[in-house]
């Protein structure tokens, strides 16, 4: 049967990915399961040809890479090929070994990425699963009406991008005030949860500050009694429906004395009153604001580094293909 025929009948889908590029991974799960029937599994692929991999029939495996040579990524879908797995690569290398392994895929045609932390191909990888989903979606019970109002919001993006770019100095500011501070954590809840993991290692990796990326609502269990006025949180919080539990959050932080820099809907003047430094990001559906809400924390990053001093293309111990395992 066609590949096309079979995606469309999938039900199950597993995504498999290193880095940045798992973390959109991690977001496509979520968009996914909003937009589509469909069961959504990521695994870090250094991890998944571990597995039993026991799925469905018509299980689908989709190969996310910017580089498509991966050694843990090509490792994990040659397991899964020796199961007869379906695989699709979105990749951004054209030719590259996962494109060449998998039977069929999505170019991101997003231009050659020079630096080597993934910022511009994550964005296309979080447009390109969203493009994926409202397609399957439109073949299952995704209503037109809901299908045109994701591609208006989809369109609309280019501009709320560069009003988010436009705080490129307030941004810098912020990073100017907490560059000195070793430990940071980033907190994000539902679509913005891979989105903290995301900031946090933009940040280790380009300027070796140590940073965490957490589930909120796991703050409880644990990472609160990091907080101290010494520690910055990132809080990524627009306007959707986790917008509450992320005030509470917020909150819990605050009493402890703990600094927020805030993501948060433009004009959220609650957040504003509450927090030490606000970024503001356009309304958007709340499965497309992480693709707005990762800007600031690359800009974060990029400042944070740049004060550092760091060598912000070229992170030390780092490759823009890690080609071993
Ligand atoms: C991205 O900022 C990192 N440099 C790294 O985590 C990268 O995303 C990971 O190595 C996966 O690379 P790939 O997308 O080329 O497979």
């Amino acid at each position: 049967m066609p590949v096309w025929e079979r995606l469309k009948a999938c039900r199950h889908l597993v995504i498999v990915a290193c880095g940045t590029s798992y973390y959109s991974g991690c977001v496509g799960r979520y968009v996914f399961e909003k937009l589509t029937d469909i069961d959504v599994e990521v695994e870090v692929a250094s991890e998944f040809r571990y597995r039993k991999l026991n799925f469905p029939s018509n299980t689908f495996i989709i190969a996310l890479s910017q580089s498509g040579e991966t050694a843990d990524t090509l490792a994990a879908i040659r397991e899964a090929k020796r199961k007869d797995a379906s695989l699709l690569g979105i990749v951004n290398v054209v030719g590259s070994s996962i494109s060449r392994e998998t039977e069929a895929g999505i170019y991101n045609h997003a231009g050659p990425e020079i630096g080597v932390a993934s910022t511009k191909i994550f964005t296309s990888q979080l447009t390109i699963l969203t493009l994926l989903a409202i397609l399957l979606g439109r073949h299952q019970h995704l209503s037109l009406t809901e299908g045109v109002e994701a591609i208006r919001a989809i369109r609309a993006l280019p501009d709320q991008i560069r009003a988010v770019l436009a705080q490129n100095n307030h941004i810098q500011a912020i990073a100017e005030k907490y560059y000195k501070n070793s430990n940071w954590l980033f907190l994000g809840r539902k679509f913005n949860y891979p989105i903290a993991m995301e900031g946090a290692l933009k940040l280790k990796e380009v300027s070796y500050i140590h940073a965490e990326g957490y589930a909120a609502g796991e703050m409880k269990h644990g990472p609160i009694a990091l907080i101290n006025p010494d520690m910055p949180t990132v809080a990524i919080v627009p306007k959707d429906d986790m917008y509450d539990k992320m005030i509470s959050n917020i909150n819990e932080i605050k009493s402890r004395r703990g600094p927020v820099i805030a993501i948060a809907t433009q004009g959220d003047e609650r957040v504003r009153e509450m927090v030490d430094e606000l970024i503001e990001i356009p309304p958007s559906l709340d499965y497309l604001n992480p693709i707005l809400s990762v800007i600031p924390c690359q800009l974060l990053a990029y400042y944070c580094a740049f004060f550092l001093k760091r060598d912000i293309d070229k992170p030390r111990n780092l490759a823009k293909s890690v080609t071993v395992e």
